[in-house]
Order: C-alpha cells, then structure tokens, then sequence
C-alpha cells in the first residue's frame, strides 16, 4: 500500500475555512482535532490523513515531505520563503491585510524607528524597500502592546476588521501585502503522486468563493 496522501492544517481559522473546501473534493475528517486532540486524523478516504500542527509549522512539515500538501497563510509563507514549494492555489481564506500601525496621531520618530513584529523578514524587506533604516524588535505574539509601553514606534500585523487596533488606541498606517491561506504542495509528491494531487488541486479551485 503507498503512504496515505498527507494533508496539513493549523487549528483555529485555517481548519475551520479549510473544511468546507476539503469537503467539496469529498473529504471528510472523521475526527474533530479540538474535541479529540488527535494530531493525525482520519478521513472518509482511507488513503488521506489530516495532521493538525500549529501555522507557521505547515511550510517545514510539507517542505521535508512529511506531509505532501498543507494550507498556509500567505504571511507565514513569507516569513518562511517559499522556494521549496508549490503554491498552485490561493484558497480566499483567512483573508486579512499585513499592516504597519501605531499610536493615534503620533509622528514619526527622529532617527530609527523601532518595530515590533513576529515578521521580521517581512517588516525588514519592507522597510528596506522603503530605504529606511528600521530597528527590529521580534515578538512572538501581543505586539499591540509595544507602542504602548514605548518598547517600539511601530508593529507590524495583521489587520482584518481594525478592532483590535482601535481597541488598544492603535491605528493602521501603510499596507503591506494582502494575505490569504494558500494550498502548498511538496515538489516530490507533485511529481509521485500527480493524479491524486491534480484531482484535488482542481476540486478545491472549482470549491473557492471569491
Ligand atoms: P499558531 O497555530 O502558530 O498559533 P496563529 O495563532 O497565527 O498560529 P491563526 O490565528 O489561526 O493561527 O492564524 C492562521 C492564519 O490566519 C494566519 O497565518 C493568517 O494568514 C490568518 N489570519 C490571522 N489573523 C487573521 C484575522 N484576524 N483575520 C483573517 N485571517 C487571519
Ligand atoms: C489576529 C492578528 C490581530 C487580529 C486582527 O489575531 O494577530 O491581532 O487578528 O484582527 P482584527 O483586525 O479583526 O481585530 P487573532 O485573533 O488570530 O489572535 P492571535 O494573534 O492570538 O492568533
């Protein structure tokens, strides 16, 4: 028997958008990952698995194919450089903005601004881009508190409705880069296992809502 066809998934928003798609190409979890705290679940199709891993895992577990497709956010992609990768399809899921923000009405600094953010990658090539010299501050997670506490001038998020800005006295200045989830595919399994992996990269496209 060949090695099931491997699929990974973040819990929380990734899962729960992912379903309804996996479902249109006729595949169903048998296992719920919140309720079971299975980490490999069981589908309708014997031959499929799910693994439920946190998000920014998704690239390193379908690079080194241990599974050979996964659902990743576009800013964890950047994060992570996607070279390794197919990225055949963007889900239009999870779909949110990668922003910079900062205190209401407050002016920018002299000299170098310092920015609070998880995306160092991104935030530093943004910034480079930009020809400014930025001081970065990585965060693993609560960086609308950096401006608060004076630990940065700046974060960069994301953003979706703005509330959890506005909640904090923060507000969204320059756009990055629009995110969305995408469907990633290891190179080898492209190649090995092409048919099955056609078969669903097309039924997930014919499933994605604008
Ligand atoms: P982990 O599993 O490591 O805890 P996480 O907390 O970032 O990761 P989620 O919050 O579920 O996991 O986010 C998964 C993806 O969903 C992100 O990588 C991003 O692409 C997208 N996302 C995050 N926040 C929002 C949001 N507010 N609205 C829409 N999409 C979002
Ligand atoms: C995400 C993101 C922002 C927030 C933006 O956090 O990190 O904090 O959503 O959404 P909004 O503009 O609609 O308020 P999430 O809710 O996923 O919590 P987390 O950072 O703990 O994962």
């Amino acid at each position: 028997m060949n090695r099931p066809l491997t699929i990974a998934l973040s819990k929380g928003r990734i899962y729960k958008d992912t379903l309804p798609l996996l479902e249109a190409a006729g595949i169903r979890p048998v296992d719920d990952p919140v309720t079971s705290r299975k980490l490999i679940l069981d589908t309708n199709l014997e031959h499929v698995k799910v693994v439920v891993i946190r998000a920014t895992d998704v690239p390193t577990f379908v690079e080194r194919g241990v599974a050979d497709l996964g659902v990743a956010g576009k800013d964890v992609l950047m994060e992570h450089g996607g070279d390794n990768l197919y990225e055949p399809l963007d889900l239009k899921i999870a779909r949110c903005r990668m922003m910079t923000a900062g205190v209401v009405g407050a002016v920018e600094p002299e000299g170098r601004m310092r920015i609070a953010t998880k995306y160092v990658r991104s935030a530093r090539e943004y910034y480079a881009s930009l020809g400014e010299q930025v001081e970065i501050i990585k965060l693993y997670g609560a960086m609308e508190l950096a401006p608060l506490v004076g630990l940065a001038d700046r974060i960069v998020d994301l953003v979706e409705t703005g509330n959890t800005l506005k909640a904090n006295g923060l507000e969204p200045l320059k756009e990055i880069a629009k995110i969305s989830s995408r469907l990633v595919v290891n190179k080898a399994a492209m190649k090995l296992k092409n048919r099955q992996i056609k078969e669903l990269i097309d039924a997930l496209s014919a499933a994605i809502k604008e």
